[in-house]
């Protein structure tokens, strides 16, 4: 295991039963913009499942809630499935660097040779914490970066299309919208 690698039961407390957190800018719901019914989706961490009803094929796979149609972590998800459009929309970046590796790698693993994939990210202000619920202080956030993640893009055939900061007024949050395409 990586040195201070995440518990994934302690995470699952920490994220038991997320409530939609709300209607981001361009990770939120006008992604939907971006769907067609040719599509299949799948939400990664999809939390209260949002999409579910909005998006013709879709799988929102969740460990930590009930209204998943599969409850299980990306890393131990099996299926012969494959996807043209993945979101990670909050989920991938709550462990180390390796895990993250390890997880990313899993979710291109399940999407096909055209495919898309949109990522929200916590900034990294200070050590990204500050962004976050008093709950996952003690829990690993990984360390991103915009030229990382045109890194990891690269190693899998993808390109970033967009990257752009979004601020949520009524939750005064601020993340980062990320697009890949291949
Ligand atoms: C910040 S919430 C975002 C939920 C949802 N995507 C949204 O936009 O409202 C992050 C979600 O990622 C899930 N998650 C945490 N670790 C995960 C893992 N290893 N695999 C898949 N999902 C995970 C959590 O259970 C949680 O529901």
């Amino acid at each position: 295991m990586p040195n201070g690698s995440v518990d994934q039961a302690v995470l699952n407390k920490a994220f038991y039963n997320w409530p939609y957190f709300g209607d981001f800018k361009y990770s939120g719901f006008a992604l939907l913009n971006k769907i067609t019914d040719d599509d299949t989706v799948i939400d990664i961490g999809c939390g209260c499942n949002p999409f579910k009803g909005k998006i013709k094929n879709l799988i929102g796979l969740d460990p930590a809630n009930d209204a998943a149609d599969v409850k299980v972590a990306i890393q131990d998800y099996e299926t012969d499935q494959k996807f043209s459009v993945a979101f990670c929309l909050g989920s991938l970046t709550h462990c180390v660097a390796e895990e993250f590796e390890e997880r990313l790698a899993k979710v291109v693993s399940l999407m096909l040779p055209k495919s898309k994939i949109f990522f929200r990210v916590h900034p990294m202000v200070g050590n990204g914490m500050s962004t976050l619920p008093a709950q996952f202080t003690d829990l690993p956030l990984y360390r991103w970066s915009p030229e990382v993640m045109r890194r990891h893009a690269a190693k899998y055939g993808y390109t970033v299309i967009d990257m752009q900061d979004e601020f949520h007024p009524e939750a005064g949050v601020k993340r980062t919208y990320i697009e890949w395409a291949r």
